[in-house]
């Protein structure tokens, strides 16, 4: 298995960082998830756009271009002969010792990339999950794609003791923001509504592919705040995130939504998806 570090392609068993690294210490650096079907990233120009506007508002320097990661990933993606997988790809401020708050200009940015099979799937598409609701008390600024993710950890494992699958977050009753790990929607009356992207969301790749495709497919959109009680009497929910694609929500905190089956809407909105995918990886799925 080889890995990306600092620009080299390397085995993964001899690619180190060292333990004073800025990452390691502070959770001070960014990253982004890439999706990969056969061979090919996934909305690539979204996920460096997002990577570069992160980096900018940590006032971290990556120190190689967009085209240079291009070459570099796909390299790393050809050594492993990945087909439908996923690439992890982060960037820390690098290492500096001693450790102090107060970041030197003349450290460098560390970056590693790894990648890992993932085959669709489907049949989870159409099953869809379950959820519960859960506080968001993460910081003020959820649009920067952050290596500091405890907020997240603690709501998804706090969903993993309910025995759910994903926890959406509200910041009060009347503000639903995102999931711990991908965006939320909903639908009404064929209206498809999703907060907007400010800076109490990541703006997920896959919930801008959505929307693009929903404008395109004349679906009403709505980009607001909703409440916990406008989720859990929505006719559809859905997640999304590169993984997730359009993935329905069917109960949230053991309460039905809809028919507690795949609503239309999300079923077609996810055939424009595969659709996407297949016009922009030359594949037929
Ligand atoms: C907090 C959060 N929101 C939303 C998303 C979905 O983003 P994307 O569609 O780019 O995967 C993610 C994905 O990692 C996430 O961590």
């Amino acid at each position: 298995m080889k890995v990306v570090l600092n620009g080299q392609l390397v085995e993964r068993e001899e690619a180190k960082v060292d333990i004073e690294d800025r990452g390691y210490q502070f959770g001070d650096g960014i990253y982004e998830g890439i999706r990969v079907y056969h061979g090919k990233m996934f909305t690539f120009d979204e996920h460096m756009a997002r990577l570069y506007r992160s980096a900018k508002l940590i006032d971290l320097e990556i120190p190689y271009t967009k085209d240079e990661l291009e070459e570099q990933l796909y390299a790393m993606l050809e050594a492993n002969q990945l087909d439908s997988g996923v690439v992890y790809l982060q960037v820390s401020r690098g290492t500096q010792a001693p450790r102090n708050h107060v970041y030197l200009p003349e450290t460098k940015a560390v970056l590693m990339a790894t990648s890992m099979a993932a085959p669709r799937d489907p049949a989870a598409f159409e099953k869809g999950i379950t959820a519960v609701t859960a506080v968001d008390d993460r910081w003020l600024h959820c649009d920067i794609k952050s290596l500091n993710l405890l907020g997240n950890i603690m709501a998804k494992n706090q969903a993993a003791k309910a025995g759910a699958d994903e926890a959406i977050l509200y910041r009060d009753e009347n503000h639903v923001t995102e999931c711990s790990h991908s965006n939320v929607s909903i639908i009404k009356d064929r209206t498809l509504i999703t907060h907007p992207a400010d800076n109490l969301i990541l703006n997920g790749i896959t919930r801008q592919t959505i929307l693009k495709l929903a404008k395109e497919n004349d679906i009403a959109i709505e980009e607001r705040i909703f409440s916990v009680d406008e989720l859990k009497n929505a006719d559809e929910v859905f997640i999304s995130s590169i993984m997730a694609e359009v993935t329905p929500v069917t109960a949230i905190d053991g309460e039905t939504i809809g028919d507690g089956k795949r609503g239309p809407l999300s079923a077609e909105l996810e055939e424009y998806f595969v659709a996407e995918i297949e016009k922009n990886c030359g594949i037929t799925l």
